[in-house]
């Protein structure tokens, strides 16, 4: 049962703000209330800074040149992964491999895979909650290899049904290709139970962390699990910039699937020999500016530390969870007292579309329709929803705003 009382973790809010430049503007004569982080959050100063001064100073490719300003963006390349390898608690920074995001490493993931371990006719299992870019790139190997995609179902209160997954596995499974944290729901899922079952029968875990990451402390040596992915954007860093995590068994087994300048020891015509560690895996010149500018946004991140954040935003959502549940015609979806910063609702009777465009009129910007979650939003019988997903400039003061604003909007379109 959702209360109002929330024991609301003091984040300095207000300074938090100043450094967050967009948080200035004003839409629709309204000052701006962001509540569409679960699609991508706003970025604090120290980012678009640290940005700035790489392109200012030491703009250069990296691993490539002997020349001071290249050894200077390598370097910073290199601490980067530094710091995001610690922020993750991943002993070997070399298991950290940059990418374009989440939807590039698990494409990548699963290439590989495919040219490993999984064979005509295996089996990979998913959840409900998979956003689309979880269930495309599996779904394209099933249907080129006779493969099958098994869906962990839900249960009456949306969260999954382990006791199902079992029922699922047979000798033909292989892959458990999961999200941490539903990017419609909010939903966590338990992957302690995930990793027992998978365990017991032999499976490789691909986690999508891309709701998690943001939003709570991920320890990845504690997770031990074969994969884990995010994307930089939607943790106040740039776009265009994820992670591929890998555990140190796959960092040497996965194949190359996606070669360029850069994976490589040696080059001839005949034979190449590759790289080892990350740079296997990181073709082409890469996001630097990205890189460097994620890792600022970690350091940012860690002023205050994951567990802080957590508290902090599990106080939002349950307040906003507690304030949507007086309101008679809305009904949440996976509503919980634990869950990330995201909440889904509808109005009865009302587009979602129709609740997002009045919204904005009063300057809130939420998020609306499937999420890229259309096969969790026919489970749910709904063409969409409106989704709300907070981040650390977030505030009471805005829920309450926004509370206010969504009954007015309510009374008009009923
Ligand atoms: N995957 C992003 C979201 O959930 C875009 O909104």
């Amino acid at each position: 049962m959702i209360t109002q009382k929330s024991e609301h973790i003091k984040l300095d809010t207000e300074l938090i703000r100043k450094d967050f430049p967009i948080l200035n503007r004003s839409i629709n004569n309204f000052p701006l209330i962001y509540f569409d982080n679960g699609a991508t959050t706003q970025k604090p100063n120290q980012v678009i800074e640290a940005i700035t001064n790489y392109y200012s100073n030491t703009n250069s490719n990296i691993h490539r040149g002997v020349h001071t300003l290249s050894r200077e963006a390598t370097e910073a390349f290199e601490v980067a992964r530094k710091t995001i390898a610690s922020h993750f608690k991943i002993k070997n920074e070399q298991q950290l491999i940059f990418t374009s995001g989440t939807t590039d490493s698990l494409n990548i993931i699963s290439a590989g895979l495919s040219r490993s371990v999984l064979k005509n006719g295996d089996e990979i299992i998913l959840s409900s909650y998979e956003h689309h870019s979880n269930i495309l790139t599996w779904q394209l190997w099933a249907g080129e290899n006779n493969g099958k995609l098994k869906i962990i179902p839900l249960k009456n209160d949306h969260s999954l049904d382990y006791e199902a997954l079992e029922k699922l596995i047979t000798p033909k499974t292989k892959i458990i290709a999961i999200t941490h944290v539903s990017n419609t729901l909010g939903l966590v899922t338990d992957l302690t139970q995930i990793k027992a079952i998978a365990k017991k029968h032999n499976l490789i875990i691909v986690v999508d962390g891309a709701q998690s990451a943001p939003h709570m402390e991920v320890d990845l040596t504690e997770l031990d699990v074969d994969f884990f992915v995010c994307s930089a954007h939607k943790i106040y860093g740039p776009t265009g910039t994820g992670i591929l995590y890998m555990s140190e068994k796959w960092l040497r087994a996965l194949p190359t699937t996606k070669p360029g300048g850069g994976t490589i020891k040696t080059v001839s015509f005949e034979k190449t020999e590759y790289a080892e560690g990350a740079l296997r895996f990181e073709a082409g010149t890469p996001n630097i500016e990205g890189v460097i500018g994620f890792a600022a946004a970690i350091n940012y991140l860690n002023r205050w530390g994951m567990k802080i954040i957590h508290e902090y935003e599990l106080g939002l959502v349950n307040y906003a969870q507690y304030k949507l549940s007086e309101i008679p015609e809305v009904i949440v979806y996976g509503q919980s007292t634990n869950k990330a910063a995201v909440i889904s609702f509808n109005v009865k009777d009302v587009h979602p579309f129709d609740v997002g465009t009045l919204l904005d009129k009063y300057g809130i910007a939420v998020r609306t329709g499937h999420h890229c979650t259309q096969p969790l939003m026919a489970i749910l019988c709904v063409p969409g929803t409106v989704r709300i997903s907070f981040a650390i400039y977030n505030t009471k003061t805005e829920i309450d705003f926004f509370i206010e604003k969504l009954k007015k909007v309510i009374s008009m379109l009923k």
